[in-house]
């Protein structure tokens, strides 16, 4: 889905002070950006941010970084940490392709992808933010035995991706085809997500552990 251009989401974004336009220079310093030495959990395509927003709000001993590559939705991702005084969340709108950018190695402790693009065309694949190309980033920026948690509607798009995992060296902690919303009291439901259950699609669950001998 396209959205609307808007025209005030980076001038006002630029001035506030959550966000980053030159994140790289945090880079291997994000522990002193939150003046703090807990966990810094990163969500990829956070969209309008309903899910960093509302986990932030419940772990006040973890810090959240959101991205998104589109100004057009996280201007409403960062508005609402200005509304709801959090201090433990930050946000860039960035490329996930250029990550390394902005992290270093094992600065992260956790990552979550939410309802990601699909790409189901062939030559699109490859911008799949599950795809191989984006894991072996995703593993440099990961603490060891950290995870990746990954949901989404579609089902070629989750058996893919659990290839992808596999193929990249993850070890698979959860694969759930059908999420139930009883059986996981601490979910988070997202704005894509709300959408899909509406619908009556099942939503697919993976939890991937970054593995290392
Ligand atoms: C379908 S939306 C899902 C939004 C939100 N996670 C949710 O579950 O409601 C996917 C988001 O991923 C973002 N995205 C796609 N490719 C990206 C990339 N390469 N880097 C950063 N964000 C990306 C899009 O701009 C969009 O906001």
């Amino acid at each position: 889905m396209r959205l609307r251009k808007k025209h005030f989401a980076i001038p006002e974004m630029r001035e506030n002070p959550y966000v980053f336009f030159d994140g790289q220079k945090n880079k291997g310093k994000w522990s002193e950006v939150f003046g703090n030495d807990n966990p810094i959990y990163l969500e990829i395509g956070a969209g309008k941010g309903t899910f960093t927003i509302e986990s932030a709000k419940r772990n006040k001993d973890i810090n959240y970084i959101m991205v998104d590559i589109e100004t057009n939705a996280l201007i409403y991702a960062t508005r609402k940490i200005l509304d709801e005084d959090l201090t433990n969340v930050r946000a860039m709108p960035i490329n996930a392709e250029n990550i390394l950018d902005y992290f270093d190695k094992e600065e992260i402790s956790r990552i979550y992808i939410n309802f990601c693009n699909p790409w189901p065309k062939l030559k699109h694949k490859k911008r799949r933010l599950t795809y191989p190309r984006f894991l072996e980033k995703y593993k440099i920026i990961l603490r060891p035995k950290s995870q990746i948690y990954f949901k989404t509607d579609d089902l070629e798009l989750f058996e893919e991706s659990l290839d992808y995992f596999k193929d990249c060296g993850f070890s698979t902690l959860v694969e759930d085809f059908d999420m139930k919303l009883d059986e996981y009291p601490q979910n988070i439901v997202t704005e894509y997500e709300r959408k899909f259950r509406k619908l009556n699609q099942k939503i697919k669950f993976g939890v991937f552990e970054h593995y290392v001998n």
